[in-house]
């Protein structure tokens, strides 16, 4: 049944192959040049997408996509789905591939903390803390993106963490700023704060602030521009840190265009199309990355 609905879910998509090979560039890379990075073992990633990322979707990327260097990220758990549901975590997240990551979000660092010491007992290899969602309920809960206004919050989160004796890696996916608090000065302080002596080294940035007001989550996906110099900012003045970028890429040139400067990329909305995967598996993974 599963393979039945790939299947039909591929063919559908197949019916796409022309209109994907014609995707415009229509953002360009800003032309910056900056030392070479180390190598980095994920350089392409699926982002977190709720609803869409789920273990089905997941093990149909794992076929197209065999490569354990495709990394996929689970879309979001709250930290209480994973507490209550710790004795059937197979069936909420999918098996704990090592190329998967689990995204959670919450707020409290007790059971932030809880979750993630869980997802480690059970044999997920990373967990990624989600501090760019802008949903209402989200904001309603305290987490997601409105953790931005808080970073010692976020800190607090990963102390907990840190001190609860987890060592799988942790990571965080959060946006270039929120609300009034977009400066780039605001940006380093929250991304110092919560790397400072904490577990995090791995930072996703979806480059677009969002607005928690006034703006639904799709809009917050398109409205704000995107700034990726602001992310290659920022790996040139954090050069003890990765960085991934994410948003509005499309194509394998531009992937190969942003691997110059950051160390990963995340494609959100077009990994949904399988020929965007079977392309970057050719002409990434199977080629330029795995030299
Ligand atoms: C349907 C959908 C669900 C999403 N759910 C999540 C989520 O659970 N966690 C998260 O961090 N981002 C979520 N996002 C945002 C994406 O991870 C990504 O940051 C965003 O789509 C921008 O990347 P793109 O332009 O490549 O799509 C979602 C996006 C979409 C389209």
């Amino acid at each position: 049944m599963w393979l039945l609905h790939s299947t039909t879910f591929l063919n559908h998509h197949l019916k796409k192959s022309h209109a994907i090979t014609c995707i415009r560039r229509i953002q360009s890379v800003p032309n910056q040049t900056l030392e070479p990075h180390q190598p980095f073992s994920k350089p392409v990633s699926v982002a977190p997408m709720v609803d869409v990322t789920d273990p089905h979707f997941l093990q149909l990327l794992r076929i197209i996509s065999p490569s354990k260097k495709n990394i996929s990220y689970t879309q979001m758990y709250h930290v209480n789905a994973i507490i209550n549901r710790e004795k059937q975590l197979e069936r909420l997240c999918g098996p704990p591939e090592e190329n998967t990551v689990v995204q959670i979000g919450g707020t409290d660092p007790e059971t932030m903390a809880q979750a993630t010491n869980i997802l480690q007992a059970s044999g997920f290899s990373e967990v990624n803390i989600n501090i760019g969602c802008p949903s209402s309920r989200v904001q309603a809960g305290s987490f997601g993106a409105v953790l931005m206004k808080t970073p010692e919050k976020v800190r607090e989160i990963l102390t907990h963490i840190s001190d609860i004796g987890v060592t799988i890696p942790v990571t965080v996916k959060c946006r270039i700023g929120v609300d009034e608090y977009d400066s780039y000065e605001y940006l380093c302080d929250f991304i110092n704060s919560i790397t400072n002596q904490t577990p995090v080294q791995h930072i996703i940035v979806h480059a677009r602030k969002a607005w928690l007001k006034g703006l639904s989550p799709e809009e917050n996906r398109k409205i704000p521009p995107l700034d990726y110099s602001r992310v290659y900012k920022l790996r040139h003045d954090f050069p003890h840190l990765k960085f991934t970028i994410n948003g509005g890429i499309e194509t394998v040139d531009q992937i190969r265009e942003h691997l110059k400067v950051v160390h990963g990329v995340m494609l959100g909305r077009k990994s949904t199309y399988p020929l965007v995967q079977c392309e970057i598996k050719l002409q990434l993974v199977d080629s330029f990355l795995c030299l």
